[in-house]
């Protein structure tokens, strides 16, 4: 058991220590736009096998590795894709922001980053602090969202100290992540473009930079690809039931039910034809997809808080941001 002290994001002695304990081989938590990180630093395996670690991973899943400018893609990844015209419009367009583009890696990165691939996952996170405690590390940070394995991921300080508590020495709060779900995971090779994870950039924009993205069929193959597609993962205790936009269920007698509601309207619905609810979320009263994204996961976190059995998570469009809300919670009901 370590202590883990919750240190303020936006102090500058805060950082200094929490890169000095990255510097030192120890993981730190931190926040980005997305979710908060486990972070290590992305040179030295040692300190990257501590993330898996503290995090409980059963196998060495493939990290997205945190740059503090796009200028250095070309340290780490081969000239041929580095130079990419694809890359550069991306990087030009949407970062710092939520999209991985994983890319042919050099030797410099340790093959525990990335699992043994010849690839590796490259982002410029868009949060204040996780790019100054990049730049004050003075190293890139390989770093998974900062849950315990196949758990719900963290979207505040407090989450990451309810699921890595005693496993971590500090974590950087930053407060709630302004975009709630996880970067849009693509691979560029070759002139192909896959999309590997559906995320907090809509693929829309990405298509309109850069043209069609392959979407590889789920399946065995791609959750190899990238171990984030997994069949289960991000599920809270208790079992998640996907029903329609206006649908709920019924509980049992004596079951703790709870309501995953997309909006009021939703709500509403869901109240005249099922429940009763023991507790009850709604994403976005009005039905913003972007609300939506951005409270996914801190209402996800709440209904576990509550105690439930089960969950009646409604669905939503699956288009623009909406295509990740959908991605996490069909993975949230998944049993397998
Ligand atoms: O927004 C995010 O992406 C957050 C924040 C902390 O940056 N990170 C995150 O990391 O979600 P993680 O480890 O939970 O998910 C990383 C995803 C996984 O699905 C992984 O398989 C994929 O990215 N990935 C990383 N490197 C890859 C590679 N070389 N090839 C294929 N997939 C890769
Ligand atoms: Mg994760």
């Amino acid at each position: 058991m370590v202590q883990t002290r919750v240190l303020p994001g936006d102090d500058g002695a805060a950082i200094r220590e929490a890169a000095a304990a990255i510097r030192a081989g120890e993981p730190v938590a931190f926040p980005t736009e997305t979710v908060y990180g486990l972070g290590a630093n992305a040179l030295d395996a040692e300190a990257v096998a501590r993330v898996f670690a503290a995090k409980d991973r059963p196998s060495f899943d493939p990290l997205i590795v945190h740059l503090a400018d796009a200028r250095e893609v070309r340290r780490y990844a081969v000239a041929a894709d580095a130079d990419d015209p694809r890359v550069a419009l991306l990087a030009a367009r949407l970062w710092p922001g939520p999209l991985t583009i994983v890319l042919r890696k050099r030797p410099t990165i340790p093959g525990i980053v990335t699992a043994g691939l010849g690839t590796v996952g490259l982002r410029v996170p868009d949060h204040a602090v996780a790019r100054r405690l990049i730049a004050a590390a003075g190293v890139p940070i390989a770093a998974p969202s900062a849950n315990r394995f196949g758990r719900v991921s963290p979207t505040r300080a407090e989450h990451v100290v309810a699921q890595l508590g005693g496993r971590i020495g500090i974590v950087l709060d930053g407060g709630p992540c302004r975009v709630g779900v996880e970067s849009t995971v693509i691979q560029l090779a070759g002139g192909r473009a896959l999309l590997l994870r559906p995320g907090g950039t809509p693929i829309e924009t990405i298509e309109a930079l850069i043209g069609p993205l392959e979407r590889p069929e789920e399946g065995p193959t791609t959750a190899s690809l990238a171990p984030g597609r997994a069949t289960s993962h991000y599920a809270p205790r208790a079992r998640v039931e996907l029903v329609a936009a206006d649908g709920g269920l019924a509980a049992l007698p004596g079951e703790r039910l709870g309501l995953l509601a997309a909006d009021d309207a939703g709500r509403r619905a869901a109240e005249a034809s099922g429940g009763p609810y023991a507790a009850v979320e709604v994403l976005s009263p009005t039905g913003d997809e972007i609300e939506r994204a951005a409270r996914l996961f801190d209402a996800l976190h709440r209904l576990d808080a509550a105690g439930l059995d089960r969950i009646a998570a409604q669905a939503v469009p699956d288009t623009g941001l909406g295509r990740a809300v959908m991605d996490r919670l069909r993975r949230a009901a998944a049993r397998t």
